[in-house]
């Protein structure tokens, strides 16, 4: 390998307290902080190899040439990384999701990661983690959150240049045994891009205000919890940030509605089993994934239950993994 090469793999990351609105487009920073989980297995393995002499960024994902608005927003990112290392040369990129892709888990975060990684390893630059995780949240905001292990928090940052808008890791993930499972169901309605998403509920949404101002209370609150590994706290919290998140949404102009009948099915059916004493709490993002938080005793009878939802057609189980990193082989 010639020393503009480099590969590096992050995991998908699920918040808690979500992020759900921005306070500057360009740069992606948030309007509040959010709480974050990193997850393996769900990984994105990134193979980057600047060149001189190539004329154009060529994009692939899992082998196949990337959509050009996909192509066009990671070139955007790398002149970002370019512009820092002062090169003009153009890449190749070579992208895998091992998770299913068609199953509408976001793989922006894992993404962005791994491309922050290994495009600044492959210039040279040296990055710490918190200059990585502002890099990487460039590419996509929740991507921050996937520099770091464990458990994170992203806080909103004050400066108008993004410099304090990074991640953290809270708890490392054998400090937490935490679990995740993820209710995979068959796609609805064309989703709305998560920044389109917010940017309509920032403009248009009557809740827009007082969902951000519940959302820097939540984090304060889930910081707390997991500090005091309180886990009936976090997951009250978690519950709550997103039906508060999806609410706002749902209130902007025209509405925007993530879920579908098995999402709600999933949602009812959680409560259910928490009313027999089960400790399991329910989430979901910009899809109709239902996400439930628990812990390791309880997740076979997450999975079936979930597995015995109608539209449910699989469960991904997952635990806290670790931050991004370079990898040789
Ligand atoms: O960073 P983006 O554009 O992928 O936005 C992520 C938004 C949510 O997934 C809905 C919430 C979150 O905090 O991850």
């Amino acid at each position: 390998m010639n020393a503009h090469n480099s590969r590096a793999r992050a995991h998908a990351n699920l918040a808690l307290v979500k992020y759900f609105g921005k306070r500057d487009l360009a740069l992606n920073l948030p309007a509040a902080g959010s709480l974050s989980l990193t997850l393996k297995p769900l990984t994105t393995t990134t193979h980057i190899a600047f060149e001189g002499g190539i004329e154009k960024d060529v994009v692939k994902v899992n082998g196949a040439l990337a959509e050009p608005r996909f192509s066009a927003r990671v070139s955007r990112f790398l002149d970002i990384v370019r512009g820092m290392a002062g090169s003009d040369y153009r890449a190749s990129v070579e992208t895998r999701n091992d998770f299913p892709t068609a199953a509408g888990l976001a793989s922006s975060a894992s993404g962005f990661a791994a491309l922050a990684l290994a495009s600044t390893d492959a210039l040279g630059l040296c990055l710490d983690e918190a200059a990585l995780s502002a890099l990487a949240r460039r590419g996509s905001g929740s991507a921050a959150r996937s520099i770091t292990g464990g458990i994170s928090v992203w806080r909103r940052g004050e400066s108008t240049d993004g410099s304090d808008s990074f991640a953290r890791t809270i708890a490392e993930p054998k400090e937490w045994d935490l679990r995740v499972v993820v209710g995979v169901t068959d796609p609805g309605a064309k989703k709305v891009g998560s920044t389109e998403a917010m940017e309509r509920t920032r403009e248009t949404s009557p809740y827009y205000n007082e969902w951000i101002r519940s959302a820097e209370h939540d984090l304060e609150e889930a910081t707390d919890a997991v500090n005091e590994r309180d886990f009936m706290r976090l997951g009250e919290i978690t519950e709550r940030s997103a039906l508060a998140m999806h609410a706002a949404a749902i209130a902007a102009r025209p509405g925007i509605v993530y879920w579908n009948g098995a999402t709600l099915e999933a949602f009812h059916a959680i409560r259910a089993l928490r009313e027999n004493g089960l400790e399991v709490y329910f989430t979901c993002d910009a899809g109709p994934q239902p996400k439930v938080l628990t812990l390791p005793e309880n997740v076979v009878a997450v999975e079936e239950m979930l597995m015995a939802t109608p539209g449910v057609t699989r469960t991904i189980r997952c635990e806290l993994g670790e931050g991004a990193r370079l990898i040789s082989e």
